[in-house]
């Protein structure tokens, strides 16, 4: 079994993947050996509140982003292309407030998730794309669930056996404390105007398991992270850019950890690992 760094979440809650048949073949259904307790097909329709209490989910987390989700694009571009992992609490263990605010219906004491990670694979083999990441341990901080979103993406990216990763987000994101436990990112774009905020960057690394251990919190897991020799201020759109036409250029750079704060001010290290051609 893997050691995180607050295992009270696994004891409490329990793994749910959201597959059809078909992909269930592919998927490590126990990875680092926790068992996935609900396999939800979409093709069910004895599943549609569980899909009504995902789409709550996002909408809890991501709507005050302004990225809430669609019921046709968990559809079209996870549920059936790819897996939702997630984990999941049964309906009788909420209390009246946790139930009122994931809108669980009378009469369902089926899984209500507390987080969910959805990766879409890619053209490449053993690449996939990761799409959405969510955790209510912000909305429920009486629960204790500190760690939630990113020990769901180190046993999610497991469970898909996910070899090369690839992922985008915003400069200005929380989840880049996530993303950056997963070791130094390679960085693709900078600035993306192909994406609606094009204050967006794309990034990858090699999926390992000793880096999904290490983002999970297990203390005999280590990482090492290159000094930084340039600091990204995540609001400073002329440095993005930069930083993009330096990328385009044939210059290779990686994140090399977590952001820091000063104040209002967002500041993200990143080293420079190749010179242009
Ligand atoms: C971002 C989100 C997934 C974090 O979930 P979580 O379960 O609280 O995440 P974790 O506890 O694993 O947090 C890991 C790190 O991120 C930091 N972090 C997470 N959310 C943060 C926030 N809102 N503000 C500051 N730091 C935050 C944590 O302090 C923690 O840092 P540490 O490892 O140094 O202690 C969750 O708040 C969420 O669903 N947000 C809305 C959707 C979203 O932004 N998804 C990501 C899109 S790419």
């Amino acid at each position: 079994m893997i050691a995180t760094r607050n295992d009270s979440i696994l004891q409490q809650l329990s793994p749910f993947v959201v597959t059809t048949r078909a992909n269930r073949a592919i998927l490590d259904e126990a990875p680092f050996g926790l068992a996935t307790r609900w396999f939800v097909d979409p093709h069910m329709t004895r599943w549609a509140t569980f899909f009504d209490l995902l789409q709550r989910l996002d909408a809890l987390t991501f709507g005050p982003e302004g990225m809430p989700m669609d019921k046709w694009v968990f559809y079209n571009c996870a549920e059936l292309p790819g897996f939702i992992y997630g984990f999941a609490l049964e309906a009788d263990a909420l209390s009246a407030s946790e139930r009122d605010l994931m809108g669980v219906p009378a009469g369902w004491s089926g899984p209500v998730p507390f987080s969910m990670y959805i990766a879409i694979p890619m053209h490449e083999p053993g690449s996939w794309f990761g799409h959405n990441l969510c955790s209510l341990n912000r909305t429920f901080p009486q629960r204790g669930f500190d760690g939630l979103g990113t020990i769901t993406k180190a046993i999610a990216l497991a469970a898909f056996k996910v070899e090369r990763f690839y992922g985008a987000t915003q400069w200005l994101s929380k989840a880049l404390h996530i993303h950056t436990r997963f070791g130094p990112l390679d960085l693709y774009t900078a600035y993306t105007p192909a994406h609606s905020m094009a204050e967006t960057l794309t990034y990858g690394f090699e999926v390992t398991t000793e880096k999904l251990r290490y983002a999970a919190g297990d203390p005999a897991a280590t990482m090492r992270y290159p000094e930084p020799d340039i600091t990204l201020d995540a609001r400073d759109v002329p440095a993005m850019q930069d930083l993009q036409r330096r990328i385009e250029a044939g210059e290779r750079f990686v994140l090399a950890g977590a952001p820091s704060t000063r104040g209002v001010q967002v500041v993200h290290p990143i080293t420079t690992v190749a010179a242009g051609a």
